[in-house]
């Protein structure tokens, strides 16, 4: 069936996803919040591979948790209760991908959510894990007021990579009303 390409920042990372990511591959979800990413990203790297995937919300891992049992898929996942800027805690191999889906839970507490400065944070300690031709993704929500700061602190810090190391696009919906989510993606070059 033929469908649109640019519908959605969401749509595009999950079809980056699915272009970059092999069987077997290590991958990171920073923000698991109801599981779908989680899910997504472990259907891709199968068991072979293994997901780490992080939240602060104790519920939320546990829906998450929910979700990958009827999967039979709890195997090679690990969730970890604990903020994505501590990632070096936990990950100490090098990643394929890491998936920042920020802002809050869209049924959720809205003063949970992502922080720029400490998103800035993790994907500073996500580049140094990163494979080579390895991405981060981020899908921003701009249209509150956490999300208008992060945006503006994440676009600050990678716009100021380094191009003989890192590709950095930054992807808006320009003719979209209400505030629709960006995408930055920094891809390590070969
Ligand atoms: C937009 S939701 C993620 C949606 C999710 N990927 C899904 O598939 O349903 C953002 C999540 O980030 C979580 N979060 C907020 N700050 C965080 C932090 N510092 N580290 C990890 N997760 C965080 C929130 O608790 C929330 O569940």
């Amino acid at each position: 069936m033929k469908k649109n390409f640019f519908t959605n920042s969401m749509n595009l990372a999950k079809e980056i996803c699915k272009i970059k990511l092999s069987r077997g591959d290590i991958v990171v979800d920073a923000t698991a919040g109801n599981g779908n990413d989680t899910v997504f990203l472990a259907e891709l790297v199968g068991e072979d591979g293994k997901v780490y995937s992080f939240d602060v919300q104790k519920s939320a891992l546990e829906k998450t948790k929910e979700k990958l049992k009827e999967k039979n898929m709890k195997h090679f996942v690990q969730l970890i209760l604990d903020g994505h800027e501590n990632l070096d805690k936990y990950v100490k191999e090098d990643i394929q991908l890491i998936m920042f889906n920020l802002g809050y839970l869209p049924n959720g507490a809205r003063n949970i959510t992502t922080k720029g400065e400490t998103t800035v944070i993790a994907v500073k300690k996500a580049l140094q894990i990163l494979k080579e031709n390895g991405i981060v993704i981020l899908v921003i929500y701009h249209g509150h007021e956490e999300g208008k700061e992060e945006k503006i602190l994440l676009k600050e810090f990678t716009s100021s990579l380094n191009q003989k190391q890192y590709n950095v696009i930054n992807l808006s919906f320009t003719n979209q009303i209400n505030n629709p989510p960006e995408l930055i993606c920094i891809e390590k070059r070969l």
